[in-house]
């Protein structure tokens, strides 16, 4: 990656991530000494959830939201993880407590199917229970994205078919995103505009997508698409507050010609675009409407956090 590639995971250096503590299994390891099975499901096949959720003030943003999503997704492939929403917010209050951290806090929560008994496929190869991991880091967006915005290009690799690999499972596994990653770093761009088996736009390899055109709110019909929690507060706000929101089918000519761009994520909340395939989107950076709806948001995660 060069110095001048952004991804929308960019975060500032924090010094204090190079001694956090992971949780593994109910165990808090040093994160050079956290390690899981290489018999592990997670690992040999990327058999596994997870979830991508931030902590502000002390608690985690739109939490039921994020355990409904994971739950689901668990119940959809027989992966039991072995405790309810309950276990799963007492695993990562004590990671949280562990690590001293209460705000600007992102995590990933990992569940795989556990270590196997052999280097094999099956699912009943999986003896043992889940691997619950936590990794929280310290973590806050650079500001220069969100102003500066990013670079997309659309790429070959598409999304699948729900009766392949449902978009909407967050699995371990994420090589049709990463494929989507790499042709876009290809193309010398910073992520994957990527689209749906019909040739609409859907999403990109990381974050839901938007653009507005005449001041209305676009994004994809929802399917083919990961079901972000973040893609559906920004649904829910703009309703809430008179600004006209359709989810729809649009095309790249739209997309070109739109007057605004941005992504949707836990990660980043939301991320200007900046430019699609070379060609600049409105005045290239936060237009009026993406700002609206960031200064929305904020305010969302502040009420969902502070009760
Ligand atoms: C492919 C993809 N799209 C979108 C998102 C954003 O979802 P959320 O807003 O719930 O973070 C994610 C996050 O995991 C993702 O993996």
């Amino acid at each position: 990656m060069t110095e001048d590639t952004h991804t929308t995971h960019d975060a500032e250096d924090d010094p204090r991530n190079r001694d956090i503590l992971i949780y593994v299994n109910g165990a808090l390891k040093h994160r050079d000494a956290a390690m899981v099975s290489v018999y592990d499901s997670g690992f040999l096949l990327g058999d596994g959830m997870w979830e991508g959720m931030r902590l502000c003030n002390g608690r985690w943003a739109f939490f039921e939201e994020h355990m409904d999503r994971f739950f689901e997704a668990c119940k959809a492939v027989a992966l039991d993880p072995g405790t309810d929403r309950a276990g799963l917010l007492e695993a990562l209050t004590m990671t949280a407590q562990a690590n001293g951290m209460t705000h600007d806090v992102h995590c990933r929560l990992m569940l795989t199917r556990g270590v196997k008994v052999k280097p094999f496929q099956h699912p009943s190869l999986s003896r043992s229970g889940p691997t619950l991991v936590i990794i929280m880091e310290h973590s806050k967006p650079v500001d220069r994205l969100a102003e500066r915005g990013i670079r997309l290009a659309t790429v070959p690799q598409v999304r699948g078919l729900p009766m392949s690999q449902d978009a909407k499972y967050n699995s371990h596994s994420k090589l049709n995103c990463v494929i989507a990653c790499l042709q876009a770093e290809q193309a010398g761009a910073d992520e994957a505009l990527m689209l749906d088996p019909h040739g609409f736009v859907n999403t990109t390899n990381a974050c839901n997508f938007f653009i507005v055109r005449r001041g209305e709110v676009w994004t994809s019909t929802g399917d083919y698409c990961m079901n972000g929690v973040t893609r559906a507060k920004v649904i829910e706000l703009c309703r809430a507050n008179g600004i006209p929101v359709r989810e729809k089918n649009f095309s790249l000519v739209e997309t070109y010609g739109a007057e605004e761009a941005f992504l949707t994520g836990t990660f980043g909340a939301q991320t200007p675009v900046a430019e699609i395939d070379g060609r600049q989107i409105g005045s290239g950076g936060a237009g009026p409407v993406t700002r609206q709806i960031r200064a929305l948001y904020k305010a969302a995660v502040e009420v969902d956090t502070r009760g």
